[in-house]
């Protein structure tokens, strides 16, 4: 965690972003993976973190936005625990760690919870993503928990924008990153099966930091977006997608993606999807900047996309009015990026309305940017992905033929030779910066063919 200060500024700017009441924030209990004892991997909730730093199970914070006060709450562990678990901090040396000066037994929020309410004070929650927290605050509310918009906007406009110290551990898991995916590239051949590159990236980021920041995608059917399946053996000829992220030690994350042929050289329609992929890579990165709308960044990208597919004879017509349809949907059916920081989609559990749009940008129901996860203005410090792809999806493409959608802009007749293609995408982190935008992460991994073959051929 970072040193206390960093936590009393944080709570001490929300209170100036609040106007009154309580601000309750539950840190993440153990979850059960088949009995109480065999836990999932544990962890900690985002904001509970960001305001408290504190990376265990079974805490609460309490910021008082009247009196400035904020108090912890959790339970000193028993000579019991300590048998199983060794020596543990007490409250107090944690509260210490997040500049909290008070510290009380989890027993006595419940009180304090009913007292506020009892003098009509404002609680401020956000909306509880797991159900052990969704029952903890019906608890200690005496009724389902009514979500406070005020804090999560103010949550929002604070973890939006990434400081120094927090950029330095979002390069850290990409470090991690970077030695995942050339590990990925190294042991990509014939033979291999999927699962075992999955176990191995999945290994080095347990031995850099925290673990992966999301189940990794390890498939030859790269144009199945979410595929978690391993059982693939690799096939010479095919594409592996593998998209894959690392979470440092202090939960900040990383998430790229990279697509290597089996075969260790890419054939030349591979190639040629490629090269549009990495053109739409390169154009998101030319074109972000503090106050372009991420929306309009996509529809960049979608151009790229949309140029690069006439020239292969699967699209045709005007490139404004294909982009405008939406056609690139058909190959791109997501967004290009959502910003990252604590979670690997950050903050998406507040809510993408607050999250990725705003008063100024909503999210469309147009085919040409609905899947936008992330559509509003960017700004210095903001850390977002950038994702483009080009995917084959047999039964996608039906549908659109059968539909007649955008059937002046895409040539059908030309896609049966893509049928087993698969699917590309390239996925770096963008830093916002005050004129522009970098890369994040000291090396990157391999991106271009060229580095990809050269890569693959290594020991
Ligand atoms: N696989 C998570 C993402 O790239 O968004
Ligand atoms: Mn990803
Ligand atoms: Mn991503």
């Amino acid at each position: 965690m970072f040193t206390f200060q960093t936590y009393v500024r944080r709570r001490d700017e929300l209170r100036h972003l609040l106007q009154g009441g309580i601000v309750l924030l539950p840190g993440n209990r153990e979850s059960a993976a088949n009995y109480t004892s065999n836990a999932y991997h544990f962890r900690q909730d985002s904001t509970f973190l960001y305001y408290f730093g504190l990376n265990l199970p079974d805490l609460a914070g309490v910021i008082d936005l009247d009196s400035g006060e904020d108090v912890l709450y959790g339970d000193d562990f028993t000579v019991d625990d300590i048998i199983w678990m060794g020596p543990q901090p007490t409250i107090a040396e944690l509260g210490s760690w997040a500049g909290v000066k008070k510290t009380a037994p989890s027993a006595a929020l419940q009180g304090v919870v009913q007292t506020a309410l009892t003098q009509g004070r404002k609680i401020h929650v956000l909306p509880p993503y797991r159900g052990e927290t969704e029952l903890l605050l019906q608890s200690l509310l005496g009724r389902k928990p009514e979500v406070s918009v005020e804090l999560i906007r103010a949550v929002v406009s604070m973890r939006d924008k990434k400081s120094p110290e927090e950029i330095a551990q979002i390069e850290e898991a990409c470090e991690t990153g970077y030695r995942m995916h050339t590990a990925a590239m190294r042991m990509c051949r014939p033979g291999v099966v999927e699962r075992e590159i999955a176990g191995a990236i999945e290994g080095i980021a347990m031995q850099y930091g925290w673990g992966v920041s999301f189940l990794s995608i390890v498939s030859q059917h790269g144009e199945t977006l979410h595929n978690h399946c391993y059982d693939g053996v690799l096939e010479p000829g095919r594409l592996l997608l593998v998209d894959a992220g690392a979470e440092a030690v202090s939960n900040y994350c990383s998430d790229n993606t990279r697509t290597m042929p089996v075969s260790g050289r890419f054939n030349r329609q591979q190639r040629e999807v490629y090269d549009i992929v990495l053109a739409a890579h390169d154009r998101a990165f030319e074109v972000a900047r503090p106050g372009i709308p991420y929306r309009d960044v996509h529809l960049e990208a979608a151009r790229v996309i949309i140029e690069g597919l006439k020239s292969l004879g699967l699209v045709k017509g005007s490139t404004d009015e294909a982009v405008a349809a939406g056609a690139h949907a058909l190959f791109l059916p997501h967004g290009l990026g959502h910003l990252m920081g604590l979670d690997v989609h950050d903050m998406e559990n507040l809510g993408e309305q607050y999250v990725g749009y705003d008063a100024e940008i909503v999210r469309s129901t147009e085919l040409a940017t609905k899947a936008c996860r992330m559509g509003r203005r960017l700004e210095t410090g903001m850390v977002v992905t950038v994702e483009p792809g080009i995917y084959f999806i047999p039964a996608y493409i039906d549908k659109w033929r059968k539909e007649g959608i955008c059937k002046d802009f895409i040539a059908f007749d030309r896609l049966a030779a893509y049928e087993s293609f698969g699917g590309i995408r390239l996925e770096d982190d963008l830093l916002v910066t005050s004129d522009g935008s970098r890369m994040l992460g000291d090396r990157r991994i391999p991106i271009t063919p060229e580095e990809v073959e050269e890569y693959m051929q290594r020991d």
